[in-house]
């Protein structure tokens, strides 16, 4: 793919790489979410399993999960930090050889999460379920990440450090550090390990690792992002550049204290419980702060969210991110909490991060970057991408609505008593009341997957050597 037209190289910038990444992000998207979708049905059919020890949804969801967030999120972020640290420093990166190494690795790392995960090959920590040798590969691949980033902004020809590459480069040190920290283990057997911590020591490094891959990798990252191509699909400056100085350190220095809000009602000491509570709630205001810092960059140009769908998916992305920062804070809250886990709720939450905030934020940078990648001067087509955009909103609201109603649903369920304290509900009542919930999440899954569909025709169409773009238009 990134041979297609060799006349297309930048004379100073290294878009290959970017291209590669960003082809990827489209194509383990896909990928990804189809895995949702399949496990979305499982869970109102099960015998979609097919008596499959690899197809049953316990394999299948770990899957989901790395496809989606280390896979296509992580693609998106590798794409558009070396995009972005390239034209902000004014320089090409540091090692070409480097940087495809970090490439290949990533896709090695994928491919042997792909093939591991159905074969019930995990350590069976979240989010970190891929065996010791997987493991060493990505802290070596994030080594690596960083000399070439950090390396490239040591080099640079500007004079300061543009803010997008600031939460780019907090993303680079936490994610590696988490990782190797939560990591570290025992092996056995080449396919086997075994933790160094113990009860609840290990939960504790689990949910401080498990709080901050969402912190630093679905967030800070993605802040990066959207710093960098909001302002430039705008073409407006960034509301504050104080404002975003205080929403970065803020941001990092409130983060890493909130992962206890995982482990309320545990064997955890409650002063750590209530730490990571009160600290969740002050995340509000960073998260805020760099919200209303993004939505504000449009004043006097609002007007283009009518004509630009590139520009909507950018924005939305933004609200639905005010959104779950103000739902996870609430949800951190123990009586809340209380209610929540364990529950849909939990589930409509990550969504409305990962489907609203994640992925709308990476496909807005994706249709951004395309035209620029393959020297077009814009994509194939705008109104596609403005069904595109319904699509994946509609399919959001969708799923995180009726997450909330079972949420509801389920907690108020579970803890109903009878006089004679005797629970009214059996369990299965609960299960058999979320049905409904579970076929809208399906349609709405099925509506946002349709979404990437569309985007990956609407790619190719415009990548192929001889699509030649009509002057902007504004058909939106
Ligand atoms: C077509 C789109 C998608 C569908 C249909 C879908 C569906 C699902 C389903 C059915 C589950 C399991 C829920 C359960 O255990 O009850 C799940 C879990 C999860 N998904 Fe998705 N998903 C989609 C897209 C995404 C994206 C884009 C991301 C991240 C960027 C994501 C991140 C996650 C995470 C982190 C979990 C685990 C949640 C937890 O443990 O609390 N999903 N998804
Ligand atoms: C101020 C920001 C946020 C706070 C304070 C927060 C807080 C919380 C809380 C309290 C839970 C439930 C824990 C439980 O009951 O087990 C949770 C779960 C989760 N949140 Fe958030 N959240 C925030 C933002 C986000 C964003 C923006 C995303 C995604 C992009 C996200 C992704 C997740 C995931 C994946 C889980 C499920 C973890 C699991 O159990 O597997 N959160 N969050």
């Amino acid at each position: 793919m990134s041979e297609l037209n060799p006349a297309l190289d930048h004379p100073t910038y290294n878009y290959k790489i970017v291209r590669q990444f960003t082809i990827m992000t489209v194509v383990w998207g896909i990928v990804g979410m189809l895995v949702g979708v399949v496990i979305a049905a499982e869970l109102i059919w099960p015998w979609l399993n097919f008596n499959q020890s690899w197809l049953t949804f316990g394999r299948l969801r770990p899957l989901h999960t790395n496809a989606v967030v280390f896979a296509f999120g992580g693609c998106a972020l590798f794409a558009t930090s070396y995009y972005v640290v390239q034209r902000t420093c004014q320089v090409r990166l540091i090692s070409d050889k480097l940087a495809a190494i970090t490439f290949w690795g990533w896709q090695l790392v994928i491919v042997a999460a792909a093939i591991t995960l159905p074969l019930g090959i995990t350590s069976s920590k979240e989010y970190a379920e891929l065996e010791w040798p997987i493991d060493i590969l990505i802290a070596f691949v994030f080594v690596i990440y960083g000399i070439v980033f950090f390396g490239t902004i040591v080099k640079r020809k500007t004079s300061h450090i543009y803010v997008a590459n600031w939460f780019y480069g907090a993303f680079i040190v936490a994610v590696a550090v988490l990782h190797i920290v939560n990591s570290l283990a025992i092996p056995v057997s080449l396919t086997k390990s075994y933790s160094i911590y113990a009860g609840t020591v290990d939960a504790m490094v689990q949910w401080w690792y498990g709080h901050n891959a969402v912190g630093f990798f679905l967030t800070a990252g993605f802040l990066g992002m959207m710093y960098y191509f909001v302002p430039k699909q705008a073409d407006r400056p960034v509301y504050s550049y104080r404002l975003s100085i205080v929403h970065f350190w803020a941001l990092v220095a409130v983060y890493i204290w909130a992962g206890p809000h995982h482990l309320h009602y545990t064997a955890l000491p409650d002063w750590a419980q209530s730490l990571g509570m009160v600290m969740s709630i002050i995340l509000l205001a960073p998260s805020w702060g760099g919200m209303i810092n993004g939505m504000m960059t449009l004043s006097g140009a609002w007007d283009k969210l009518r004509t630009d769908p590139i520009l909507r998916f950018l924005v939305v992305s933004l609200s639905f991110y005010g959104m779950s920062t103000f739902e996870g804070p609430m949800m951190s809250i123990r009586t809340v909490n209380s209610l929540s886990h364990y529950t849909d709720w939990t589930i409509g939450h990550v969504h409305s991060g990962a489907l609203g905030w994640v992925a709308m934020i990476s496909m807005g940078a994706v249709y951004h970057l395309i035209p620029i990648l393959y020297g077009k001067s814009q994509m194939y087509s705008i109104g596609l991408i403005n069904i595109h955009f319904w699509m994946s909103t509609i399919g959001t609201v969708l799923y995180i609505t009726s997450m909330w109603v079972n949420g509801i649903l389920q907690g108020l369920m579970w803890r109903a008593y009878n006089q004679d304290g005797t629970l009214t509900y059996s369990f299965i009542e609960s299960v058999i009341a979320s049905y409904p919930g579970y076929m809208v999440r399906l349609a709405g899954g099925v509506i946002f997957f349709g979404g990437m569909l569309v985007m990956a025709y609407n790619v190719y169409m415009t990548v192929r050597k001889n699509f030649q773009a009509e002057p902007a238009s504004t058909a939106a």
